[in-house]
């Protein structure tokens, strides 16, 4: 862990790195305000470890990592620019063992300015054009989830007549809604923004669905695209799917929530994996390694490799979560990834 303190906006800023192995560590930036700084730590504590289980799924030598600004209140202007330069030389002082990109609460802009304190950061168009926003990537590899997660539990990935239901309507629960409807899924959605809701409503022809309402709302899938935590021993026995598959980080509360869900006959797919796109998208598109084509293509793998997850937790008995952990430790023992 690296904790600072930042005075000017009394901010606490850490820097969670879990597992080298594979390569330095590599992970978004999220701001929030936490009710204690101690939630803030935790949480970037969850979110590094998720990163290293990423990577390894996916197949990139990178590090699990992953650092939070745990902020009193909501920062804007002057203020949010000079916490985000000031949290470019703290990541810079680690001199590449960590480098960032976008999460909850950042956005494309910020990282670039965080970028004029440090090169290791992701999301940066250098070229001096638009940043790259991983938003609608992180969106391509949920619908591709969702796609085999509905051939896994019903023989059939077709949209047609299935309902999505949406919770957070923001980076990814945007673009991932219009991937719905396009495909001729019906979109239900709630926010905490009343207003983004409505938004991606009238967009696709969707419900907006009351926050209180979500989680026992009939649905197809159910999408997590917000917080953490969605997932726990009071919402579960609420739900009404047959299919967990979202973008949001560490959706399970605890562990043990993956074989609540497993009991109950829900399929969970596990979130690092479904949620990789933007993971994928940001060092490839950033080195200039690859064409945004290219990287649509290796998020349309996300279809493959969750399958297989599937198919082999189902013959082993165990929750998805758990078939996804293991393949994850074989590539961090040595092993080739899933794809
Ligand atoms: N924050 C996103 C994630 O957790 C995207 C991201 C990936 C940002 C990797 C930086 C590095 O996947």
């Amino acid at each position: 862990m690296v904790v600072s303190f930042d005075q000017p906006t009394q901010t606490w800023m850490f820097i969670a790195l879990h597992d080298m192995t594979l390569g330095p560590a590599m992970g978004g930036c999220r701001m929030m305000v936490y009710e204690t700084p101690e939630e803030g730590l935790r949480d970037a504590m969850r979110l590094a470890e998720g990163m290293t289980y990423k990577w390894a799924t996916i197949g990139f030598d990178l590090g699990g990592g992953k650092s939070v600004l745990a902020v009193p209140q909501p920062v804007a202007g002057d203020e949010r620019e000079g916490l985000f330069e000031r949290f470019g030389a703290l990541v810079d002082s680690l001199r590449g063992a960590y480098a960032c990109g976008p999460d909850l609460g950042t956005t494309p802009h910020d990282m670039s300015v965080i970028g004029r304190s440090t090169e290791y950061v992701h999301g940066v168009d250098r070229s001096g054009g638009e940043p790259v926003d991983p938003g609608p990537y992180t969106a391509l590899g949920v619908f591709c989830g969702i796609r085999a997660a509905l051939r896994h539990v019903h023989g059939d990935d077709s949209l047609g007549g299935r309902s999505v239901l949406i919770q957070g309507a923001g980076d990814v629960g945007y673009p991932l809604g219009k991937f719905v409807a396009d495909a001729g899924g019906k979109v239900l959605v709630s926010d905490v923004d009343g207003t983004k809701a409505a938004t991606l409503a009238n967009k696709t022809g969707g419900t907006v669905i009351p926050l209180d309402a979500s989680y026992a709302t009939h649905c197809d899938v159910y999408a997590p695209c917000a917080v953490g935590a969605t997932l726990n021993a009071e919402t579960i026995p609420q739900l009404q799917c047959r299919i967990v598959a979202g973008s949001a980080n560490n959706q399970l509360a605890h562990e043990a929530d993956a074989d609540r869900l497993h009991e109950r006959g829900i399929l969970y797919a596990p979130d690092y994996v479904i949620n990789a796109g933007g993971a994928t998208a940001l060092p490839l598109l950033d080195s200039g390694r690859s064409t945004p084509d290219e990287v649509r293509e290796r998020i349309r793998r996300f279809d493959k490799i969750l399958s297989a997850i599937f198919n082999d937790s189902a013959a082993n008995g165990v929750s998805p979560l758990l078939g996804a952990k293991r393949a994850a430790e074989k590539v961090l023992e040595g092993g080739k990834p899933l794809r």
